[in-house]
Formats: structure tokens, sequence, C-alpha cells
């Protein structure tokens, strides 16, 4: 097996990775604004920029998802073996200068407590924000109910609990983002696209002659 910095993140994954980053921000930004939770800007422009910021984001979402399955990709994020391991490495490895238990592939880009972590946002998180987000749109729609002023307060309640869920798994994915080499090898990687991968050589010669990834 030898060492080469290969194209692990193509321009699309890192497109989306950056847009949806910048999305999440502002939609946690506004949001908490028309929450209640801060003043900085004026509330009628925070409903206006979360609204059209989570339009973008649903946009982005069903081109992922569809790039995620007609390229195969989709496969990164299933369950994988191993997790104990790689949680007992956070958790005191790291601490002490262990190695990590967990070798990146082509074919395994994310450890197994990163595929855990993208699956229960891309699963649970993501939807539960879209899910009561839309209801929340569509107000309108539903107003005339006798129950839509109960239904509003849970539908608000769900997509807080969800948008909290969504802060959390943020602050835990950007503190993992610096426990690379350097604090901040992970966020190169994810800009250049380049990270060092072991291949062997039939891997490495495959690569060369069908070009389905660039090594450096
Ligand atoms: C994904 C699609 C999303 C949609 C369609 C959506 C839609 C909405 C709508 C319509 C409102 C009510 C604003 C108003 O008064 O008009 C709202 C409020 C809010 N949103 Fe979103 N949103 C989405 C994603 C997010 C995300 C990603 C976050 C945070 C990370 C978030 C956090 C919040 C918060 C904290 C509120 C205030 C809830 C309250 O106290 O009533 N939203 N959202």
């Amino acid at each position: 097996m030898n060492k080469r910095e290969v194209m692990i993140y193509t321009r699309y994954e890192r497109f989306w990775h950056w847009s949806q980053a910048i999305l999440i921000f502002t939609l946690f930004f506004t949001g908490l604004r028309v929450h209640g939770s801060h003043e900085l800007i004026p509330f009628g422009l925070a409903v206006n920029i979360h609204t059209w910021a989570a339009i973008a984001l649903m946009v982005l979402w069903v081109f992922t998802t569809f790039w995620n399955f007609t390229t195969g990709q989709w496969r990164q994020y299933l369950f994988k073996k191993g997790i104990m391991k790689v949680i007992r490495f956070y958790a005191y490895g790291i601490l002490v200068g262990e190695p990590h238990p967990y070798k990146k592939s082509l074919q395994r880009k994310q450890n197994a407590l990163q595929s855990l972590a993208y699956m229960t946002f891309m699963t649970l998180i993501g939807p539960a924000l879209w899910l009561t987000g839309i209801l929340y749109l569509l107000y309108n729609l539903w107003s005339h109910f006798s129950w839509s002023g109960e239904a509003l307060w849970v539908v608000a309640l769900l997509h807080t609990a969800a948008a909290f869920a969504m802060g959390t798994f943020v602050v835990i994915h950007v503190y993992m983002t610096t426990t690379g080499k350097t604090p901040l090898h992970y966020v190169k990687t994810m800009i250049t696209g380049y990270d060092a991968v072991e291949l062997s050589e039939v891997e490495e010669a495959y690569l060369k002659e069908t070009k389905a990834a660039d090594i450096r």
C-alpha cells in the first residue's frame, strides 16, 4: 500500500457541502430572530431571509439526494463496524496521542461514527426541519381549521427542537474538523478536495488508467 494525495471530494460534493453550511448558518441565525432569541436584524427581514434560504436548502437537498444515488455515493453513509473503537478514540485515545483506529479509503471516506452522524442528519434532523418548515410555510392553507392554533404551536415546537438538534450537530461537527493532523487539515481537504489515502498498486493503476479520481 502507498499513501497518495487523491481527490476524494469532487467539485459538486464541495459545492453542496459549503453552500449547505452557509444556508444552515443563515437559517439558524434568522430562525433564532423569529423565535425571539435575539434582535440583531428586523423581524420581517428575518422571516424573508429564512423563507428564501429554506427554499434554497430544500432545492440543494433534492439535487444532492439525486447526486448521491446516481453516483453510488450513498453507500458511504451505510452502517460500518468498529464504531466503539472510534468513540473510544475521541473520548480517550486522542488525548494520549494514539493513532486513529480507522484508515481512509476511496470506498470508505468516513469512519463508522461519521457515517452514523451523517445518516442521522439526513434521515432525522433534515427531514424533521423541512417537514415542519413546509407546514409552517403553508400555514395560510390550513389556518381556517379549528385545531390550527394548537397545531401551529406543535409545529413551531418541533421545528425549534429540530433546529437545536441541528445546532448541536454543527457544533460537534466543527469541533471534529479540528482533530486532523493540524486543526485546519480537514477544512483544507473540503476546500481542495484532496486527502492522503492508502492505495494498493492495482487501485493506483486503475485510477490512473480510468481517471476515476485525480491523483496528485
Ligand atoms: C429546511 C427547510 C426549512 C423550512 C421550510 C423552514 C421554514 C420556517 C418557517 C416558515 C418559519 C416561521 C417563520 C415565520 O414566522 O414566517 C421558521 C421558523 C424557524 N426556523 Fe425554519 N425552516 C427550515 C429550516 C431551518 C433550519 C435548518 C433551522 C436551524 C438550523 C431553522 C430554524 C428555525 C427557528 C429557530 C425558527 C423559529 C421557530 C419559532 O420559534 O417559531 N429552520 N422556519
